[in-house]
């Protein structure tokens, strides 16, 4: 996020516009966390992930919490209306709304009251609707792609099989792109439900072919077929408030109880959310952080600044907001892995 708040403020300050900004996403609004920043502000932080703004995944204005009830849970009340106080005392002409498809959908409220919004997708999920990629998800495939590599060691000495379980919340675009490019045997996404009894018979069948290890790469909201997503924790305050964990663990706890071969997981959680962003997202928050600023000097209401087809493209910011972009059945990696003979776990 950094390196696009870096792109935007530099060509802003450039044409001569002012840009604010707001801490902790639309909590920095409520708030009035909102400051003027200058491009010395944004000096020296291209190579750092995350975000000098400050980040939050449990605002959204309305449903804010504003106290609990006795029996702990939240008190929600809607304050769109202080946020539109904010935008106007400060002048706003637009907001730049940077996020994954949960941001992106706050930011429908704010158009609909009238605000000119214009979106950056980023989030490792690379999930947004409307774009083909993400900033931040490259990154999270090169760090997976490398956790991937590393348990293989293990699994490949030791004669075991290693579940390694990535983030991607409903979509399994991160476990998908790591999981082929780390040469995964076995690939469980949530958008393919998956049996127990088909993990099992592809390391089974590896090792009667002499592999005596599989590397198994699995999405944190895979499910087996009729069964439930394995949940960590419940965020009530959040928009969105299940906290997907613990799949690796029962992938591996059914496998070495069917198969009789050591089976062993491995959580990556927020490692993969973290760290210095690779070339590639750097790149892509500069194209698109300059996309946007260009959309707003020609005028564009409304738009989500993206990628499609290998070009820049925009498209109406209403079309995040339908939900999260899920992988297809048909996306040409699955069937370049089912070539390949990897186990989707379907058969
Ligand atoms: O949406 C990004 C993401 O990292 C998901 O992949 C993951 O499920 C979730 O956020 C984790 O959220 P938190 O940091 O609140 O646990």
């Amino acid at each position: 996020m950094n390196a696009i708040i870096r792109t935007v403020v530099a060509i802003a300050a450039d044409a001569g516009i002012e840009v604010f900004g707001v801490s902790d996403g639309f909590l920095g609004l409520i708030e009035n966390r909102v400051r003027r920043l200058v491009p010395t502000d944004v000096a020296d932080i291209l190579a750092r992930g995350g975000t000098i703004l400050g980040a939050s995944n449990k605002s959204d204005p309305r449903r804010h919490v504003t106290g609990r009830h006795p029996d702990g849970s939240p008190i929600f009340e809607n304050v769109l209306d202080r946020c539109l106080a904010r935008i106007a005392d400060h002048r706003l002409e637009a907001l730049l709304v940077i996020g994954g498809d949960g941001s992106l959908m706050v930011a429908q409220a704010f158009t609909a009251a009238g605000v000119n919004c214009i979106g950056i997708p980023k989030t490792i999920d690379n999930d947004v609707r409307g774009t083909d990629l993400a900033v931040g998800f490259l990154t999270a495939v090169t760090i997976a792609t490398e956790a991937l590599d590393r348990v293989r060691t293990t699994a490949a000495s030791h004669h075991r099989v290693i579940a390694v379980e990535v983030m991607g919340r409903h979509t399994g675009w991160i476990a998908l792109w790591a999981g082929i490019a780390a040469g995964a045997d076995v690939i469980l996404i949530p958008e393919i439900p998956f049996t127990h009894d088909h993990v099992a018979r592809a390391v089974l069948r590896r090792r009667d072919a002499g592999q005596r290890f599989s590397i198994i790469c699995v999405a944190e909201g895979a499910a087996p077929a009729g069964g439930c997503q394995a949940v960590a924790r419940l965020d009530p305050a959040s928009p969105d408030p299940v906290r997907f964990g613990g799949i690796a663990q029962q992938v591996a706890q059914h496998l070495e109880s069917a198969t009789g071969i050591e089976s062993r997981y491995v959580v990556l959680g927020h490692v993969q959310r973290g760290g210095p962003p690779v070339p590639q997202d750097r790149i892509l928050a500069t194209l698109l952080g300059h996309h946007a600023m260009s959309l707003l000097h020609a005028g564009a209401r409304n738009r989500l600044a993206a990628i499609r087809d290998n070009a820049l493209a925009d498209v109406d910011l209403a079309i995040p907001a339908q939900g999260p972009r899920r992988v297809p059945r048909d996306d040409p990696l699955i069937a370049a892995g089912r070539a390949l003979g990897v186990s989707f776990g379907d058969g």
